[in-house]
């Protein structure tokens, strides 16, 4: 028969292991996708696909509990036919309306992953194509915001219609793109700069590491394009 020591150790090992099981266990997040651009703007989401909003529309992406991260940006110019298939001037995957790759460079990034805590920040390291801002709904964490239009200072060598690629993009440098002898010790470019004077609270390039922001896991959070 058992003793009541053992009993006890059971319990007390049974708690612990369902305590990891729902800390481990990653939780549903609810993502407001508002466009407040005044031109259509085609959401695109990984998870989600995408979806076209006319000035301001919501797309509502619901993440499944399990899911660890996620991107979202916005596609310009786009024309897609009845079946979904088409092309976007900017952030287009693979010619789909509901996308299941990365958008075409260059697209400005809103990125989240899901860990002890929620980890979100937008991103220039691809390029900028639109504003965007991500909001959690917990008030007290911090909402980064790229709001500048970039791509009226994006210098020739950078400049594609509808964007403003990064160094790395056009370049392929080690220098721009943080590799090779530049992986572990990576400065701010010329380069960087201009997008970092832009958009402090946006990643200007790969090394960049002022811009992720966190906040406690329970929250939702809503990313608005031209916020
Ligand atoms: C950045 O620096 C490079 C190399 O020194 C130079 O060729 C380029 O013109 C500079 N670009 C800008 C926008 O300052």
């Amino acid at each position: 028969m058992a003793k009541v020591s053992d009993l006890v150790i059971l319990l007390v090992a049974g708690m612990a292991i369902s305590l990891y099981i729902q800390v481990a266990e990653a939780r549903a997040v609810k993502f407001d996708i508002k466009n407040q651009c005044g031109y259509t703007v085609w959401a695109g989401g990984l998870p989600g696909g995408g979806q076209q909003l006319t000035q301001g529309q919501t797309w509502t992406v619901n993440l499944a509990a399990g899911t660890q991260s996620a991107r979202f940006w916005g596609r310009t110019g786009c024309s897609f036919d009845a079946s979904g298939k088409g092309t976007c001037q900017t952030g287009d995957c693979g010619g789909q309306l509901s996308c299941t790759v990365s958008g075409a460079v260059p697209a400005t990034l809103a990125e989240y992953t899901q860990s002890d805590q929620d980890y979100y920040d937008v991103s220039l390291v691809d390029g900028f194509n639109i504003p965007l801002s991500i909001n959690p709904t917990n008030t007290q964490c911090t909402a980064p915001a790229c709001k500048a239009d970039v791509n009226a200072v994006c210098p020739a060598e950078l400049k594609v219609t509808g964007g403003c690629k990064s160094a790395c993009v056009a370049f392929q440098t080690d220098q721009y793109c943080c590799t090779g002898s530049y992986a572990n010790s990576c400065p701010a470019t010329n380069y960087s700069m201009i997008f970092k004077q832009q958009c402090p609270q946006a990643y200007s390039y790969a090394k960049d590491d002022t811009a992720t922001f966190a906040c406690p896991s329970g929250t939702d959070y809503s990313i608005v394009f031209c916020p």
